[in-house]
């Protein structure tokens, strides 16, 4: 009762309505889930017409499997995409015909996948405690007990990565034509998405991000630049991304296996 009349004398101080103060117990305390999904890239890598986002597999967009694993994670309370703004009609259309009632937002994705997922970020309505979770579009295999594990390291380390450890022994070149020396796998991650952070550490990453024009492949390394490490949480090597021509017909033989056991 306490926290909920301080809270109470804060949203008068901000001139917010006094409605507010009637919001339940409940829906104060919990932290809202919120995904941003990046799928305004153009897929050169892959090639082709049809950008890989949209691609078919088993009759369905790659975009929309993704979608489902979010839709179907009870965990999960709003996503937004960014595409390319020749497809937001395509997407909503998708959106309406697979019934994806969580997904609030289609929007124009920008240059870099930074700048898509900032795009979103600006156009997201949430407080500064609720979790906004970073997830490529298209990355369809992420199980969503996995997603709710990154979701419960998140609320404990302000942010959390899906990560698996390499297979393979690494070694290092800086020239491309001899080993110069190998790398403790150990200590080595591949990272993946989804990345959840905490609403205003990401904001805080985002705007140090801008202010010295700084571009990374993921999240976590703009958040690692204002000094918050993300908690690892073990994740599946199912959790491709379809980047190329491979990953495409490695995707069919998981999602075929993954029927197989029921999984979808
Ligand atoms: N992405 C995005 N906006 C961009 C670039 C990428 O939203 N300007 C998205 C992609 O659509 C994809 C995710 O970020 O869902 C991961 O990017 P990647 O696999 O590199 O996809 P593309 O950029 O489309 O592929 P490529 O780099 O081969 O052109
Ligand atoms: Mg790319």
């Amino acid at each position: 009762m306490k926290g909920l009349l301080s809270a109470g004398a804060d949203f008068r101080r901000a001139g917010r309505p006094w409605i507010r103060h009637r919001l339940s117990p409940m829906s104060r305390i919990r932290p809202k889930v919120f995904v941003i999904v990046p799928a305004a890239g153009s897929g050169e890598r892959l090639g082709g017409q049809v950008k890989k986002q949209f691609l078919l597999l088993r009759e369905k967009p790659i975009i929309v499997h993704t979608l489902q694993r979010f839709e179907h994670c009870s965990d999960v309370d709003e996503i937004a995409i960014a595409v390319p703004e020749q497809s937001i009609a395509e997407m909503e259309s998708l959106v309406s015909h697979y019934r994806l009632h969580k997904v609030s937002l289609v929007t124009v994705g920008g240059v870099h996948r930074q700048d898509s997922v900032a795009n979103v970020l600006r156009k997201f309505v949430f407080r500064p405690s609720d979790i906004v979770l970073v997830h490529d579009g298209v990355r369809p295999f992420v199980e969503p007990k996995r997603i709710s594990q990154v979701i419960r390291a998140c609320k404990e380390h302000d942010a959390a990565v899906l990560g698996v450890q390499p297979k393979d022994t690494i070694r290092r070149s800086r020239g491309g034509e001899f080993f110069e020396e190998t790398l403790d796998r150990n200590a080595l991650w591949q990272v993946q998405t989804p990345q959840a952070f905490k609403a205003s550490l990401l904001v805080k990453a985002f705007k140090n991000a801008k202010r010295h024009r700084m571009y990374a492949t993921d999240e976590a390394a703009l958040v690692e630049r204002v000094g918050v490490n993300a908690k690892i949480v073990e994740g599946s090597y199912d959790n491709i991304k379809i980047t190329t021509q491979e990953d495409l017909e490695l995707g069919r033989l998981i999602l075929e296996r993954w029927r197989t056991k029921g999984l979808l």
